[in-house]
């Protein structure tokens, strides 16, 4: 059997998540490659060692130019915050690496163009981590919506929703709260809660031609972790935004670090002219489901709980009936890499696929500056 041998660039909540699913992928799906977990990099050496020692990492490197020069590397992993993902993307495809990296893709458009011109140059595998698209229910909301079970789509609703930066105390910068520091992050929950919706949206219900938005940053100073300065926050604490798809549906998304009670509150409902459906992250098993050419006495909206064998992916888990959670998602994404790379058909989402992503979210937050309707651009 061939091997993967992959170079991990992170140690966070996405250097766990990535880690866990290149462990387990090879003891659930059928690949023809057998991943290896070569070296893992961050720049403190004692935490970047104990993350290896954690996960099974055979070495360490503390400079990620080290690792990307590695010939024993195959594919570069990139879980580190948004201002390194260009760079290290650009180098990785410059080194022949396979390139996947977190979202967003980049800290704009105009960087995301950069990474997609080196990967594609480079002709080689490249993938973005939006993980929700694998979440069997998700992916049968797809399935459902390809079948054209759902008929014209009118109506697309997706909202993000957390609560833990209502405090003025939470600082900006630093770790665990980079987020916060526009340097860092790009944009606030534009770029990293919307992209998530918009990505999903964009894959289920096509192109968005032009968006409407609003932004806000309701804490307006805040201290800087690393500096111990207070300074202007520049990231966008609450973001909502009107959309018109290309396929004639009317859109509203909706994301704030200010909804007091929600911690990661992702929802979508799509309504069709036959049929309706809804998702929350919160009971991410099941899929609701309304079709109005039920029989009128037993018509309602029905709670599919998605773990049957015939469901997306799960014949590879345990036996219908028995759910699966979050970090199978990205399990299912390093699979359908790896699949991909076996067919000669790359898996999405492509690099590509993440630079439409950032055309929205470049869109949304001009709208929010011009306060006008703004097209957005094709990836
Ligand atoms: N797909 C998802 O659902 C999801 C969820 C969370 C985060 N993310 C994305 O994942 C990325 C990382 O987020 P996180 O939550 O894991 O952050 P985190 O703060 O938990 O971890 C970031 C890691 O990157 C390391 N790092 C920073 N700069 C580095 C450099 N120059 N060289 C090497 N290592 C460096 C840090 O030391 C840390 O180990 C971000 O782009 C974020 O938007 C995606």
């Amino acid at each position: 059997m061939k091997t993967l041998n992959v170079g991990m660039i992170g140690y966070g909540f996405m250097g766990r998540a990535h880690s866990n699913a290149f462990r387990k992928v090879n003891n659930f799906f059928p690949l023809d490659r057998q991943i290896v977990l070569k070296a893992a990099c961050g720049r403190d050496a004692a935490k970047t060692k104990s993350f290896a020692d954690t996960w099974g990492y055979e070495a360490i490197e503390c400079d990620w130019k080290k690792l990307i020069n590695r010939d024993d590397i195959d594919l570069i992993d990139i879980a580190a915050p948004n201002n390194v993902h260009a760079e290290i993307a650009i180098a990785a495809a410059k080194a022949g690496k396979m390139v996947m990296c977190e979202k967003p893709l980049a800290m704009n458009a105009d960087e995301a163009k950069t990474m997609v011109k080196a990967v594609e140059k480079a002709k080689v595998p490249n993938m973005v981590w939006y993980n929700y698209r694998r979440i069997p229910a998700v992916t049968l909301a797809k399935q459902l919506i390809d079948e054209g079970k759902l008929g014209k789509i009118f109506h697309y609703r997706a909202k993000f929703l957390q609560d833990w930066t209502i405090s003025a105390d939470v600082p900006q910068g630093g770790p665990g709260t980079w987020r916060l520091d526009v340097s860092v992050a790009g944009s606030g929950v534009t770029g990293d809660l919307l992209a998530h919706c918009i990505d999903t949206a964009l894959w289920l219900n096509g192109g968005i031609d032009k968006v409407s938005a609003m932004t806000e940053t309701f804490v307006k100073e805040r201290k800087h972790a690393l500096s111990g300065k207070t300074q202007k926050v520049g990231i966008d604490d609450a973001s909502a935004f009107l959309a018109r798809f290309s396929n004639g549906s009317l859109a509203t998304f909706e994301a704030t670090r200010y909804a007091r009670g929600h911690k990661a509150l992702y929802t979508f409902e799509i309504n069709g002219e036959n049929a309706s459906i809804f998702w929350d992250l919160h009971d991410l098993h099941r899929l609701q489901y309304f079709d109005h050419r039920d029989a009128g006495y037993v018509r309602g909206w029905r709670s599919i709980h998605v773990s049957d064998g015939d469901h997306p992916y799960m014949k590879n888990w345990w036996v219908p009936g028995l759910q699966i959670g979050y970090e199978h998602s990205f399990v299912h994404q390093v699979a359908d890499f790896v699949q991909g790379l076996s067919d000669g058909k790359p898996a999405s989402p492509t690099f590509r696929d993440g630079l439409a992503t950032d055309f929205v979210t470049d869109a949304v937050l001009k709208s929010a500056k011009t306060q006008k309707w703004e097209n957005v651009k094709k990836a």
